[in-house]
């Protein structure tokens, strides 16, 4: 660890003031080095108090993004998770993908201040500003069939409700596959990449990537479905730490009933005339259920139900007065 995760950490440890004297003593450096630190740690937002002859106290954490932190809020059996933060990058999932290739592979968590060409599904386009939101890959080999990895898509956005959930008293629903939605606004938005092996029908890697709007914003104006959850006071280093304990978590108890059964309960799309779009076709018909492997069940004009799976799908929830 770096002296100034040291002094960080001391200083939000010990809750009162830490004289230079004794920081310097602690790590063996001078008090002309702390000093300089402690600037550092200002410069990054972080607000220090320094007072003649009791010392420095943190008056309040800077929203940095910090390894150390981050770790502090991951669960035991994770702490030792590979953590890389950029500051800016293309996509943390690009960059994922790029590491894989390099045969840099295990599990790992690849975070960006922001991103220059953040991807959603379908090829579009990811809104990824600095300072107002969390965009973040997980490098997972869940060494799973290529048919039952298609659930680790629906039980990624249950985990990360749940991992929301916490902040705020509204409840996130989600879109199928996987859209979070916060008061009729898309708050996040998931895209899950696997990397498998044909041969052994084995899926290698998976590549979760999560982008949270975490502040309010001037979205483009094409994105109008796109809102913020309007979390303000708490660090971004604690949400994803909290997102990361809840996906690996529900990547362990993927088979578990519960998965599903919250899925549903969340879906916001489940009893809504829809309409879809596959091959360039659009149809009309009403969401009913979400079978055991996350698809959409529907049933079509026609009366017939008919299973819609992710991939190339993309779903639009009609609403009373117009379609959006
Ligand atoms: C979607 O809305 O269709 C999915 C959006 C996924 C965005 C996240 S942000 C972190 C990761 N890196 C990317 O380029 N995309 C995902």
């Amino acid at each position: 660890m770096c002296l100034k995760d040291k002094i960080l950490i001391s200083l939000i440890e010990s809750r009162s003031f830490l004289s230079g004297e004794k920081l310097a003593e602690k790590f063996h450096v001078s008090r002309a080095a702390i000093w300089k630190t402690i600037n550092i740690l200002r410069e990054e937002g972080h607000d220090i108090i320094a007072v003649n002859k009791k010392g420095y106290y943190i008056n309040k954490i800077g929203d940095v993004l910090n390894k150390q932190q981050i770790r502090s809020f991951l669960q035991l059996k994770w702490k030792t998770l590979p953590i890389c933060i950029y500051q800016t990058l293309d996509s943390t999932n690009s960059q994922a993908k790029r590491e894989v290739a390099a045969g840099k592979e295990g599990t790992k968590l690849i975070i960006s201040e922001e991103q220059s060409a953040g991807r959603g599904r379908r090829g579009r386009v990811f809104y990824s500003p600095k300072d107002k939101g969390i965009y973040m890959s997980l490098v997972i080999q869940p060494k799973l069939s290529i048919k039952k990895s298609t659930l680790i898509t629906s039980a990624v956005a249950v985990a990360v409700c749940r991992a929301l959930q916490k902040y705020t008293k509204n409840r996130f629903g989600i879109k199928w596959v996987n859209d979070i939605y916060l008061n009729g606004k898309k708050v996040c938005g998931i895209l899950t990449e696997a990397i498998s092996d044909f041969e052994s029908g084995v899926v290698q890697n998976v590549i979760i990537g999560i982008g949270i709007n975490l502040r309010s914003q001037q979205f483009p104006q094409e994105l109008v479905q796109a809102g913020a959850i309007g979390i303000q006071n708490i660090s971004r280093n604690e949400i994803i730490g909290n997102v990361t304990n809840s996906v690996l978590q529900i990547i362990e108890d993927l088979e578990d009933e519960e998965v599903l059964n919250e899925y549903r309960n969340r879906s916001i799309v489940i009893g809504h005339e829809i309409n879809f779009e596959q091959n360039n076709i659009i149809q009309q018909a009403r969401a009913i259920d979400i079978d055991e492997n996350g698809g959409l069940v529907v049933l079509l004009q026609n009366g017939n139900p008919f299973v819609l799976n992710s991939g190339e799908i993309t779903v639009r929830v009609v609403k009373k007065e117009s379609q959006g």
